[in-house]
């Protein structure tokens, strides 16, 4: 057999999350909230795989779930070579690298504590990407830069 293989079973419906940047799987698996789907939905996840495109990857196959534009942001900003295909009746139906849009709503915490968007009332976070190569996002209601994403998923 030709290094094509699969190495996780198939999925009816549902979402795959591809070239997963090495060892990042379980913070995909934190932003999709694997932990809420239900009984009958099982997610796949395999990693340190063999790339040709990015040498080691990790792969997250979800059943029974499409992902919000919201955690899509999540997993471009730590995970930007990341692919997601959505299979319906075992087929690709549609496939897309993951992008950053302009702005950043919601999505993370902006690491400033006095940010207007970390009191109490409750005010949705916001951030312009305003450097792209690499990463750099600028708080819209302080100015502050961040590039530590990991740690500040909302
Ligand atoms: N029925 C299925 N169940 C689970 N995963 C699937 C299914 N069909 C395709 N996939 C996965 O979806 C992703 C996209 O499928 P595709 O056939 O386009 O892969 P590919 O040829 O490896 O392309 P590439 O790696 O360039 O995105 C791959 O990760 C593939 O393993
Ligand atoms: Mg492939
Ligand atoms: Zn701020």
């Amino acid at each position: 057999m030709p290094a094509k293989e699969l190495k996780i079973t198939p999925i009816k419906n549902g979402t795959v999350i591809d070239h997963i940047s090495n060892g990042l799987a379980l913070e995909v698996l934190r932003i999709i909230g694997a932990h809420t789907l239900d009984k009958d939905s099982t997610v796949s996840v395999a990693l340190h795989v063999r790339s040709n495109k990015i040498g080691w990857k990790d792969i997250v196959k979800v059943e029974n779930m499409e992902l919000s534009p919201r955690k899509v942001n999540a997993i471009a900003l730590i995970a930007p070579t990341a692919t997601i295909s959505i299979i319906r009746d075992y087929k690709v139906r549609e496939k897309r690298s993951v992008d950053l849009p302009e702005r950043i709503v919601g999505v993370l915490k902006c690491p400033n504590a006095n940010c207007i968007s970390n009191q109490p009332e409750p005010i949705e976070s916001e951030f312009e990407v305003t450097n792209r190569h690499p990463v750099i996002l600028t708080c819209a209601y302080c100015d502050r830069e961040t590039s530590d994403f990991l740690h500040h998923l909302a």
